[in-house]
């Protein structure tokens, strides 16, 4: 039998077959807005941590052809690249055609991940520097949940420090724990040492510290909170992920400082990437 005949008899034997499905290991609801879980990862996939992946749920059958079109999101992946599994940090949108559904989800269900990941929120579109900045609102921090727990982000930089803004307090718990989490983590809490300041807001709910971090960036803030050096392009590097306001607020701050977009292709001083909801 030659190679060509085995290998049609191995696909024709497994007609109902789904690659791209994985199965849910772990769900966590944050807020009655906010959830994270966790699934299988394919061992095919490989990803650069702050990457996102394309995942998602069987779509209701079409009444003409009776087929179901996947319904896909773009997702940051918010687990490392060394995990054996794979994490998501998703909004609920009551009447998101997705989310209202993978809200409900749980351990033992199957989802569709789609293994091609991509991104601008990764190491390589930075130059080499001494501080890396992530900046996040709301699900935003997903691709940095990621980065923070990237052995090479300790060993690239002398300094990182995440900010995240959010409306209320619960809705940074996600985080916090992550960061609390960090030094005691076997593997890379050595490496992490002292080098990570966390930096969160609220912009509702009152918190030891209120207000959008782009207002603290303006007003210097922020430099005097944490008794650092002002951004210089000499030394920062940063990534920002959080809705279309934050990015193009943060970008003209960042640009004020000195700093220049890059990309994959074309690495600079700070990559932006939209947080995706739906
Ligand atoms: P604010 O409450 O002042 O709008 P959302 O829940 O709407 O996605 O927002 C998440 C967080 O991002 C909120 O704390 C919100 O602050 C903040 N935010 C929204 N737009 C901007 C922006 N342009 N710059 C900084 N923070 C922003």
């Amino acid at each position: 039998m030659n190679e060509r005949m085995t290998m049609t008899t191995a696909t024709a034997a497994l007609p109902d077959r789904q690659p791209d499905t994985q199965t849910v290991t772990a769900v966590r609801h944050w807020t009655d807005q906010l959830f994270s879980f966790r699934v299988t990862r394919p061992a095919s996939l490989r990803f650069r941590s702050g990457e996102f992946v394309m995942i998602g749920l069987p779509g209701d059958p079409d009444p003409k052809t009776g087929r179901a079109k996947p319904l896909l999101r773009a997702y940051s992946i918010a687990s490392p690249s060394w995990d054996d599994e794979l994490e998501f940090y998703s909004i609920k949108v009551p009447d998101g055609p997705l989310t209202s559904r993978l809200q409900n989800i749980e351990v033992g269900d199957q989802i569709i991940l789609r293994p091609k990941p991509v991104g601008t929120l990764v190491h390589d579109a930075l130059l080499p520097g001494k501080r890396l900045w992530f900046f996040a609102t709301g699900t935003g921090i997903a691709p940095f949940a990621s980065l923070i727990r990237e052995p090479q982000t300790y060993e690239d930089y002398d300094q990182v420090i995440l900010t995240h803004t959010c409306r209320d307090v619960a809705d940074l718990a996600y985080g916090r724990e992550l960061v609390e989490a960090l030094e005691d983590d076997p593997l890379i809490g050595e490496l992490v040492d002292d080098k990570l300041l966390y930096y969160p807001t609220t912009t509702r709910e009152s918190s030891a510290r209120m207000g959008r971090v782009t207002d603290r960036l303006r007003s210097g803030e922020i430099f005097t909170d944490l008794g650092i050096m002002p951004i210089s392009p000499q030394t920062d590097r940063a990534m920002v992920c959080g809705s279309m306001g934050l990015n193009t607020d943060l970008k003209a701050i960042l640009e004020g400082f000195g700093l220049r977009e890059g990309a994959n292709s074309d690495p600079a001083e700070y990559v932006v990437e939209k947080a995706f909801v739906g």
